[in-house]
């Protein structure tokens, strides 16, 4: 159906006047789009893309004397649509608004104008696209990111492609995550030939597989629950509360008010903007931010007890690809396209941002919060392991040595204990040593029983896909 809205156009075209234009997209305001990104970091990696919101000021690029020879990506699919029961939460929320008969005041009196909702439960779990966003300006598509993205790799590391060769990409079997990896590959243009390995996501696939975390029998979702549930939720009491002592009848609860900070997140992602965030006080989006990384931790990263094994998968074949003779590999880069949840299990494999210091729930720490999922895995999120050689100091014996070091959203993220190489990297034979002992004792198969589902006990897809041919069936999950 068309509906006649109106655009404010200055934004996109310089102009100050609104024009009346037929369009089959509800009621926008142009004026807003965009203006949000500084809330993004806050909402649980939900909201969409931002670079890594601590800067290192550490160069991305090749250190000066040093060749790139290798890089690994290892990506989040792009702003997306909330998932079916997330969306349902958000829904449940409209329609407790749709049935309040008064007008809105306060924060929420943008209801009172021809608001229109969101979220068309046909497009819950997808990857927000030309295609189904609900502003034809919202510069926040997930398919954009992925060419955005796409763009910058190229300008960065076409050196590792061969004009007219073959690429191998890689990505689960979740729609959205093969959508975004469809945009990319599209992205890099007619100048290579891309094909696409689809890795099936279901527990069958036990270690060989993107999402490893499927088929760990042992993994216990309620792990933590005791600490996270020693958090303050009385923020979210104090939103409920200002909404309906200025909304008299409304009867929000501390439920809605949590899911409200969702609604903020992916409204953003559909329309580039949302009116329901500026209901949050900066205080209560800090609070939901720590209490959003409490959950994360306990059940993704270090908090959780079989975490360092599942993330122990991915990061097991990056330092088996690192380690092989050039001549050995067909390729110099490996993309792969994932969730945030295993981005989140192979960084605690890692260790990155693992101090020692587990998060707690009694109080929010603010020094040793180091663990801030948002910034993490927003979104579009990049995992880069980059691998260059280097001139070698002259007192060696080496005429050249390698080194790994990670970039994260943007941000080079040096480890640690490991940085006094070029650009703060890690020397490979000490990065190769940091790895094994960071993987002792770790067993995927024993600590996750992962033989009930599967019999692959390893990550093998990187070496043997030129045979095997993985092509599992897309899922909307
Ligand atoms: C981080 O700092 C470096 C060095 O100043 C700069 O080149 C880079 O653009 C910055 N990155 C981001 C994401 O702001
Ligand atoms: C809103 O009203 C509809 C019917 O008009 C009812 O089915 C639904 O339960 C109401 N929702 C809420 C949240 O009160
Ligand atoms: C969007 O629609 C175009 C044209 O129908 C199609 O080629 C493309 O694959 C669609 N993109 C997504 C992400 O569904
Ligand atoms: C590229 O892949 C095709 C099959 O898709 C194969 O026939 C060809 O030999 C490959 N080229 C190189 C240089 O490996
Ligand atoms: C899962 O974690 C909860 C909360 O810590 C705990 O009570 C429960 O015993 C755990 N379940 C198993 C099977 O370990
Ligand atoms: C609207 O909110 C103001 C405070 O922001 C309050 O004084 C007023 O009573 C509210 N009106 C209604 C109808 O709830
Ligand atoms: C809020 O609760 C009151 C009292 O229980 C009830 O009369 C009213 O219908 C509720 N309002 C909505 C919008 O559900
Ligand atoms: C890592 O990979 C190597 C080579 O495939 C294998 O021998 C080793 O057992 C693996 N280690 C872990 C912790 O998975
Ligand atoms: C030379 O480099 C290799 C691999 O990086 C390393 O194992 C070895 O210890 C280095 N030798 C010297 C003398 O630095
Ligand atoms: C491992 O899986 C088997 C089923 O294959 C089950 O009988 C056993 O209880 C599981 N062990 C643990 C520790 O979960
Ligand atoms: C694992 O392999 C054994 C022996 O080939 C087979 O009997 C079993 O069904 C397999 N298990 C799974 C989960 O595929
Ligand atoms: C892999 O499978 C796809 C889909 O079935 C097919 O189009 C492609 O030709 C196959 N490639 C190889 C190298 O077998």
């Amino acid at each position: 159906m068309l509906i006649s809205v109106l655009f404010l156009y200055h934004t996109l075209f310089g102009l100050s006047k609104a024009i009346a234009i037929k369009s089959p997209y509800p009621y926008n305001d142009i004026s807003k789009v965009g203006t949000q990104q500084d809330l993004f970091k806050y909402l649980d990696g939900s909201a969409p893309y931002v670079s890594f919101p601590v800067n290192t000021s550490i160069s991305k690029e090749v250190p000066e004397g040093c060749k790139m020879t290798q890089v690994q990506l290892f990506a989040r699919h792009g702003e997306r649509y909330p998932s079916t029961s997330a969306g349902k939460r958000i829904l449940k929320i409209w329609n407790k608004l749709s049935n309040f008969t008064g007008r809105f005041n306060g924060t929420l009196s943008f209801l009172n104008d021809d608001y229109t909702f969101f979220l068309n439960p046909e497009n819950l779990e997808l990857l927000v696209s030309e295609n189904n966003t609900l502003n034809p300006a919202n510069p926040y598509l997930g398919s954009l990111d992925a060419e955005r993205h796409a763009e910058e790799f190229l300008a960065q590391y076409s050196d590792l492609l061969t004009k007219g060769g073959n690429l191998t990409v890689f990505a689960s079997s979740s729609r959205r995550v093969h959508d975004t990896a469809q945009d990319f590959i599209q992205a890099l243009g007619n100048s290579y030939n891309v094909d696409l390995q689809i890795l099936s996501e279901d527990p069958s696939q036990g270690a060989n597989s993107l999402t490893p975390a499927y088929a760990c029998g042992t993994w216990n979702e309620s792990e933590g629950s005791e600490i996270i549930d020693q958090f303050d939720t009385n923020y979210l009491v104090d939103i409920a509360d200002r909404i309906n002592s200025n909304n008299i009848g409304l009867n929000f609860t501390q439920t809605d008010a949590f899911n409200l900070f969702n609604w903020c997140a992916f409204e953003n992602n559909v329309r580039g903007y949302s009116d329901m965030c500026n209901i949050f006080t900066m205080d209560e989006l800090l609070k939901y931010s720590y209490y959003t990384d409490l959950e994360s931790y306990y059940s993704d990263f270090e908090g959780c007890s079989v975490c360092r094994a599942i993330g122990s998968i991915p990061f097991n074949a990056s330092v088996n690809l690192l380690t092989s003779k050039e001549e050995d590999l067909d390729q110099k880069v490996w993309i792969s396209f994932t969730h945030d949840t295993d981005i989140i299990n192979y960084l605690s494999a890692v260790g990155l941002f693992d101090n020692g210091k587990p998060l707690t729930g009694k109080h929010m720490p603010f020094f040793e919060h180091i663990f801030r999922k948002a910034w993490i895995a927003p979104c579009g999120a990049r995992l880069y392991t980059q691998k260059f050689s280097c001139n070698g100091d002259s007192t060696t014996q080496n005429s050249t040595q390698s080194f790994v070091r990670y970039v994260l959203n943007d941000v080079v993220i040096p480890m640690e204990n490991c940085n006094s190489g070029p650009g703060f990297s890690c020397e490979l034979s000490d990065f190769v040593n940091y790895a094994q002992q960071r993987m002792d004792g770790i067993d995927y198969v024993q600590q996750c029983n992962s033989t009930q589902y599967s019999n692959e006990t390893a990550l093998t897809f990187y070496w043997d896909y030129k045979t095997k041919n993985y092509t599992a069936p897309l899922l909307l999950q």
